[in-house]
Order: C-alpha cells, then structure tokens, then sequence
C-alpha cells in the first residue's frame, strides 16, 4: 500500500512537472486529486486496514495529497507567469518605429494677415471694434453721408435683403456706430476688420465676400498730416522701411478731402513693372478727413473734433505682399494654397 502511495506520488509529480498548459494541468489535478482519484479512494478504503496501518497511511495519504497539491500549485504560477511574458513578449511595441505624422493646420494666410494689420494699429493706440454683417441702410450709407438717391451708391452694389437691411458693403457703418457709442466725446480711435458683400461677378480680383479693415481717430485736433504719419507707418511696417509713399486725391462721400495711398511697387522699386501696371506705384488703401456731415450725424460737433478715417482690403494686401495672383484661393481652402502659409 505504501510503495503504491509512493508510486502515485512520483508519477504524479512528474507530470505536473511535464504539464505545459493549464488546461492539462487542471486535467491532472482532477485525475489525482479529484474525487474519484486515487487518494480518494486510498482513504475511503481505510476501514479495511487494520488499526496500527489506519495512522500511517491516512498520513502518508494526506502528506501525498498535500504534495500533489503544492506542486500543482506551484506549477499553475508558474505556467500563468510563463503565459504573461509570452503575451508581452508577442505585443511589444517597438518605440523607435516612425510615428504616423498628424497633419497639422496653421492659420490662415487672410487671418494672419489681419492679425498683422490689427497689431500694427493697436501698437500705435487704436482698439478693435466689430459691427453687423447685415446693416441698415442708414448706417450702411446714410450716416455715411450717402443719402438715399445719391449716385455715389452705384459704387457698391448692394445684397439688400428688405427695403432697409442689407449686407453690409463696407466696414465703414462701424464708424458712425463707434462714435455713437462715445456720444460726441472724444477720442474714439479704432480699427475694425470685417467681412464686407458687393453684387461682383467672382474673378481673379473680384469676390462677393470679402473682407475690409476700416480704421477711424476721431479727436480735437486731429489732422491730414497724423493721417499722413499713421498710414506711413503702417505701410513701411507692413511693406519695407525702403517703400516711398504718396497721397493722390480722391473721392468719398464719407471724407474731405479724400486721399489714396499708394506705395513705390516693391518688385521693380519704382521701375514700372506688370504688378504696378508700369506706374511704379501700386494703390493700397482709401482714406480722408471724416466729413462733418458724419461727424455730426453721429453725434460729433465738427467745430470741436475733426478726424481721419481709412479702408483697405486685406486680401489685396496680401495678394500684394505674398504675390498672390487670384483672390479666390483664400476661399476655396486648397490645402496646397494654405500649407505656403505655415511660418506668416
Ligand atoms: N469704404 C470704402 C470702400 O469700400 C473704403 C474707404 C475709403 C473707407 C475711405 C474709409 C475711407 O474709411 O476714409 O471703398
């Protein structure tokens, strides 16, 4: 009985030993363990041996037991350990492999312009200021000094919506819409970037959206030669220290006198080339004296303030800055367009 208890035992510890899967193991641990294994039966069977063998066998049966057990044990560790490293062995990552680059976007070249544009004036004391998009005709013309009829209208066609509310054609309304909020107190002094619609015909120079920057400094005193000196300024930081600057006569309703700025054509430096029409300037912004008509219809007492005001586009002003030869690449977000513009 003894020798086939010991028996039981090697032959048990041997193959947990050789198991090489937890399910085989498991098997074993029914086979000799179980109930209907053979340990069971050994001491099932104890009432046939006689009381002097009863202790050392129930003992050497339980000892086998208890042997059998922690060797499964033993083995289940490290078979689930063993099962472990393999699973992390299989998924390693290798970290040195090249990532999946994400595209990355940047600002858009119309934007960073703004910005640009919108710095500049704010390092010389001016604010930002926004307005609607769809106007009133009166702040959209009249308070422009455009009254209803008035031909100069026919400059900008017009998106109407009602009788009386429209698209806006210009940023300018943000003018009388600024001094009204200051109620005739000076100074009021602020830019104002915003989209702008005109009934064009869309081309390379032409679009029904578009944006406009307008800039107004109302104040006691104000002068043509600070409107000459702010837009200098603006214009050499914006286009090179080396540009010169001129002033031609011009017409708005809204100012007077009214001035354009051009400036020396950077390509050829005043030479004459196809980007300055072979004039050797190039115009960049519309600009004059506020009217004191609008002064006064938003508020402002012309005898006491006078002021500047100006307008530009800044598509144009990229376009010009960047070499950029059709206005409609802002709007269709080509990315081969967009991506040029990473470092602006
Ligand atoms: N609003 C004008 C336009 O759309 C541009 C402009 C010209 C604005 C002169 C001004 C200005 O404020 O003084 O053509």
């Amino acid at each position: 009985m003894k020798d086939q208890l010991e028996a039981l035992k090697s032959e048990a510890l041997a193959s947990v030993q050789e198991a090489s899967d937890l399910k085989t193991l498991q098997d074993l641990r029914v086979k000799y363990l179980g109930k209907k294994g053979p340990i069971t039966e050994v001491l099932r069977g104890m009432g046939k041996l006689s009381p002097e063998e009863r202790p050392v066998i129930g003992q050497l049966a339980n000892d086998i037991r208890n042997a059998i057990q922690a060797a499964i044990e033993d083995k289940q560790r490290k078979l689930e350990e063993e099962a472990i490293q393999k699973r992390l062995a299989s998924e390693t990552i290798d970290v040195t492999l090249p990532g999946r680059v994400m595209p990355k976007a940047n600002i858009h070249p119309l934007t960073a312009i703004v910005e640009e544009i919108e710095d500049l004036f704010i390092g010389m004391g001016f604010s930002v200021e926004e307005g609607p998009e769809v106007e009133t005709d009166y702040y959209n013309f009249e308070a422009l000094n455009l009254p209803k009829d008035h031909p100069a209208r026919d400059m900008q066609d017009s998106f109407y919506i009602t009788e009386d509310l429209l698209l806006r054609t210009q940023t300018s309304p943000v003018q009388a819409r600024s001094m009204e909020k200051h109620r005739g107190q000076g100074p009021v002094k602020i830019i104002c970037p915003g989209k702008v619609y005109r009934r064009d015909n869309d081309d390379a120079t032409h679009s029904h959206q578009f944006m406009q920057i307008e800039g107004l400094y109302v104040d006691k005193n104000v002068r043509l030669s600070d409107l000459k000196g702010v837009l200098t300024v603006f214009a050499k930081k914006m286009f090179g220290e080396d540009r010169d600057i001129r002033f031609r006569p011009s017409f708005f309703p809204f100012t007077e006198p009214s001035v354009e700025m051009d400036i020396s054509c950077f390509r050829c430096k005043g030479d004459g080339c196809s980007l300055c029409k072979h004039t050797g300037w190039i115009e960049i912004l519309g600009s004059g004296m506020v009217h004191p008509n609008v002064l006064e219809m938003s508020g402002f007492d012309p005898k006491v303030y006078t002021g500047f005001a100006f307008g530009m586009g800044p598509e144009r002003i990229a376009m010009l800055k960047y070499g950029i030869d059709d206005i409609r690449h802002y709007y269709t977000n080509d990315r081969r367009f967009l991506s040029q513009f990473k470092q602006v």
